[in-house]
């Protein structure tokens, strides 16, 4: 189990438009650079059904089909992520939601194209990233430093 990590994990989505791109390398070298450690990965696809429960709270928002359709468009990369305050120091390395607005030499402005097609997803509570994380893996799958 992983509760002790309470705090400490977020969970990141390479989305299908930076993994189309080739990014996932040079957005991986990054988030290790700033210090975050990689506890479990996989490269998936997000069946129309599951996006619509992994998205379930945006489901009266305006965008939610097109969010649909674009996060099951293609592969994703999907990763648990530790660090002290994982999710606030991954929030500000990934920036703004809109890249219009996220600071240079983040991550979205380095790799985003538009606010759907925003390259990368990251846990915006400590409460969401654990239910996130299990979203995508199984205790089995993920692997604690030793
Ligand atoms: P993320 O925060 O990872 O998860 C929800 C996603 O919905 C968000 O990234 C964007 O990809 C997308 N999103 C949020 N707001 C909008 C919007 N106004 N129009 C289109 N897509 C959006």
């Amino acid at each position: 189990m992983i509760d002790h990590m309470f705090g400490k994990i977020t969970l990141s989505i390479i989305k299908p438009d930076a993994v189309k791109k080739g990014y996932v390398v040079p957005i991986l070298s990054q988030i290790v650079q700033s210090g975050f450690h990689i506890l479990a990965i996989k490269m998936t696809e997000l069946s129309k059904q599951s996006a619509k429960k992994f998205y379930s709270e945006h489901k009266k928002k305006s965008f939610f089909e097109s969010l649909i359709t674009f996060m099951s468009s293609g592969p994703i990369v999907s990763i648990i992520l530790e660090k002290e305050n994982a999710v606030k120091d991954f929030r500000i390395l990934i920036g703004d939601t809109n890249p219009i607005h996220a600071k240079k030499g983040t991550i979205r402005n380095l790799y985003a194209s538009s606010l759907e097609k925003n390259a990368i997803h990251g846990s915006d509570s400590n409460q969401n990233a654990f239910k996130e994380c299990f979203f995508y893996f199984s205790n089995r799958e993920i692997f604690l430093k030793s």
